[in-house]
């Protein structure tokens, strides 16, 4: 049997799923202190489909893009899972789950990571979408690798691959977000994913935390030899412009090395979309339905009492963001089939990203 995206479904693990229903996650008990779990090796074939995006510099779009991308992918019937690696947790907010059921703060996650603990993602934060949430019980996970990482090197950021690897192969696909300037939690994203997705702007800072990325990249490799990098995608960007995206293109290559897979679709500045999806925990494509179903302006206007301020309405903006996106995981899920299919000619992208 295949999946929606073409490939084979892992035979284990597939579950009968509610639809549209958030289920509680159990709450954690507290981390148990060392002694570590013994590593095992990772099923990488169940990774296979990780995606992680990173960028060194905050505000690039990370959480954005995987949101959106999940959201999307999930919508067209493709099975998804988001894992938050982030302490501020943007992910409970873009999805609208901040203090519900499915936001237990990163506290799954950490004892997983810490006690070997079977993750439990949250089931159905949108039909078809399971998270790991983050949060602020994350800012634990940052000093026990630190010490297992002096206790036993680099071999210890293989545990997110560990505790993925088992329920990764009921998913299409993966979504690791990754926070700023965390490297160590960045490390982990980099050693169980197969696939790296990196947001920039087109300003200095997203191309310096470019180059930090191609840095901690080649390290990963050593541990993680299947690590490609999918590409980078322009981020809230105001301009189609060709040199725009050549000097992208150009810090990409600087970063890793000769290969600069830049993507075709950026996703357009579009402030007011942005403040609407976060405010109200929408992604792009349901707020470009909702707006296509408001009131028109003038009859909205007329049911305002005089003097009132006039109702706030959605930016209808929205329907260009959510066709950004859609283009953008038509790019991206184009690419992994190719990478994917064994007659395919075409070079695999980031197979020859050793910076
Ligand atoms: N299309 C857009 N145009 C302009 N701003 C946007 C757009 N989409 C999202 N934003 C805003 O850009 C900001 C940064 O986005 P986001 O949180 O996705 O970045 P990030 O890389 O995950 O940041 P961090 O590193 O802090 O986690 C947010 O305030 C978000 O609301
Ligand atoms: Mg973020």
């Amino acid at each position: 049997m295949t999946g929606p995206a073409g490939r084979p479904r892992s035979s284990a693990g597939r579950r009968e799923r509610g639809i549209g229903r958030v289920r509680p996650v159990r709450p954690a008990p507290e981390p148990a202190p060392e002694p570590a779990p013994e590593p095992v090796a990772p099923d990488r074939e169940a990774l296979a489909r990780t995606i992680a995006m990173v960028n060194d510099k905050g505000g690039v779009g990370k959480t954005s893009l995987v949101a959106n991308l999940a959201g999307q992918f999930a919508a067209a019937g493709y099975r998804c899972l988001l894992v938050d690696l982030n302490r501020q947790a943007n992910l409970a907010d873009d999805l609208g789950f901040r203090d519900g059921p499915a936001d237990d703060q990163g506290a799954g996650l950490l004892m997983s990571v810490v006690a070997g603990t079977p993750l439990r993602p949250a089931a159905d934060v949108r039909p078809g979408l399971d998270i790991v949430p983050g949060g602020a019980r994350l800012a634990d996970l940052v000093p026990v690798m630190v010490s297992r990482v002096q206790e036993r090197g680099r071999d210890a950021f293989g545990v997110l691959a560990e505790v993925l690897a088992p329920v990764a192969g009921d998913y299409d696909l993966v979504f690791v977000d990754c926070p700023p300037e965390t490297t160590i939690l960045t490390d982990l994203a980099l050693t169980a994913a197969r696939w790296v997705l990196m947001p920039t702007k087109s300003d200095g800072g997203g191309l310096v935390g470019m180059r930090l990325v191609g840095e901690r990249f080649a390290l990963a490799r050593e541990l993680n030899p299947d690590l490609g990098l999918l590409g980078a995608v322009l981020f809230a960007t105001g301009s189609r412009s060709r040199v725009v995206h050549a000097e992208v293109r150009d810090a990409v290559a600087q970063a890793f090395g000769g290969h600069s897979p830049l993507f075709t679709t950026s996703i357009r500045h579009a402030e007011r979309t942005a403040q609407d999806a976060r405010r109200l925990g929408r992604l792009a494509h349901e707020l470009e339905q909702e707006a296509a179903a408001q009131p028109a302006w003038w009859a909205a206007l007329r049911e305002t009492a005089a003097g009132a301020p006039p109702p706030r309405r959605l930016s209808t903006t929205a329907a260009s963001v959510a066709g950004d996106y859609r283009d953008l995981g038509v790019e991206l899920l184009t690419l992994l089939r190719t990478a994917e299919d064994p007659t395919s000619t075409a070079d695999a992208r980031g197979q020859e990203a050793t910076p």
